[in-house]
């Protein structure tokens, strides 16, 4: 079963295949997106960890359709979204020879689809790139949309593009040798559409969860699909976040902040924050009387018969206090003239954007959550 979800952007525009298997015919669907007369080298950027499990099939793929892989491959894990690492990629392109018509390959998770779309967009003023994310995370995030970027000491993300992909992979099933953490980090997002814009999912997900999260094929499918589809309407109306899309970061003004007071640690990965963030974001709509409680029980169970962490005791270690929460929160992306922005809930599917939030009430839930 593939499905194909359109992301309607005018000359941008592209296609977000999913299924499982996939892999398989990458070589012929991104043959299909060279333009004629360009080389027919492919880099194909990616991890330590990805190439070792599924950079083989690929590079077979690529060799059927009448191309050749050309592996560039990097050190797995955050750090590797870094100045020093994009420079050495950088060179390493360019020692391929990459031209202006040339297509670059990003294969991983979202590290490798966010450093290589980001030299993508710089290299030679902008070449094409093709995303062939490896994890859910990245499947339902981070390999649609377009943004790209890497961290500096001051923060994650501040040094990036918009620079969209010329075309998505999502093979499901090399989701099979993910490890349980990364699935559920990435399932923490799926959930976040539901509640974000999709009640009817989130019912879905309540149901169908539990076989999404145990890898049964039709259930992947349609979770990714459907979190694409999500995505890729949201981004249509608003490309570079200047309204909706920030939408999409329901339970991320917690959850980086939750991140950063756990010093981005084992103690809590980016998806177990979004999680906790979720459910601080209904906590914090009920305490300002927009959403019933039932609602709010509804998410923090099924984050939690998940498996996701859903108060701050279910953090390891020590409970960061509110006020380095709130310092956290001060510096996020989203503030604006000093004002934090929130996104809050009438309902589940029904998110909308706040900048009117108060500091004490923030102050006070963290206190009791
Ligand atoms: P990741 O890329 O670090 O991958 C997680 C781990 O899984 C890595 O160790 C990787 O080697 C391994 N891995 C990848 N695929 C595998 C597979 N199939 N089998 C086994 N192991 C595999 O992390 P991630 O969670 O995919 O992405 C996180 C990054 O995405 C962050 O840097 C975040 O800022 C970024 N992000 C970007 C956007 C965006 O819109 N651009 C959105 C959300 C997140
Ligand atoms: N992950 C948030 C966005 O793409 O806007």
């Amino acid at each position: 079963m593939m499905v194909t979800v359109p992301v309607q952007l005018g000359p941008r525009s592209y296609e977000i295949h999913v299924g499982p298997s996939l892999i398989h015919k990458a070589g012929a669907l991104i043959a299909a997106h060279l333009p004629a007369g360009s080389l027919r080298r492919i880099p194909v950027v990616t991890d330590e960890t990805v190439a070792k499990l599924h950079y083989q099939e690929l590079a077979s793929s690529l060799q059927q359709a009448g191309l050749e892989a050309r592996p560039i491959i990097l050190p797995p894990g955050e750090a590797t979204k870094s100045f020093d690492q994009l420079e050495r990629l950088i060179d390493m392109l360019l020692a391929e020879n990459i031209e202006r018509s040339s297509l670059i390959v990003a294969f991983g998770g979202g590290v490798i689809g966010d450093l290589a779309g980001f030299a993508a967009g710089i290299l030679k003023r902008g070449v094409d790139f093709v995303q062939i994310p490896t994890t859910l995370l990245a499947q339902v995030d981070s390999s649609v949309g377009g943004k790209t970027a890497i961290n500096t000491a001051r923060g994650k993300n501040l040094v990036g593009v918009f620079h969209q992909p010329r075309l998505v992979v999502a093979d499901t099933a090399v989701l099979s040798t993910l490890p349980r953490r990364e699935v559920l980090g990435g399932y923490a997002e799926v959930v976040k559409y539901g509640l974000l814009g999709d009640a009817d999912f989130f019912t879905w997900l309540e149901h169908n969860g539990a076989a999404v999260l145990s890898g049964t094929s039709d259930a992947v499918v349609h979770a990714v699909a459907h979190s694409c589809t999500m995505k890729a309407a949201i981004v249509a109306r608003d490309e570079r976040e200047t309204g909706d899309r920030a939408l999409l970061n329901l339970g991320h003004t917690f959850g980086h902040a939750l991140e950063a007071a756990t010093g981005y640690s084992d103690r809590l990965t980016h998806g177990e924050g979004v999680a906790l963030g979720c459910v601080l974001a209904f906590k914090l709509s009920a305490r300002l009387n927009l959403v019933d409680r039932a609602a709010v029980t509804r998410v923090e169970r099924h984050l939690a018969e998940s498996g996701l962490p859903v108060a701050l005791p279910d953090i390891p270690g020590p409970r960061p206090s509110a006020g380095e929460i709130l310092v956290h929160m001060r510096h996020d992306k989203k503030a604006q003239g000093g004002r934090m922005t929130f996104i809050l809930v009438r309902d589940i599917g029904q998110a909308f954007v706040s900048r009117d939030v108060q500091e004490n009430d923030v102050a006070a839930l963290l206190s009791d959550a």
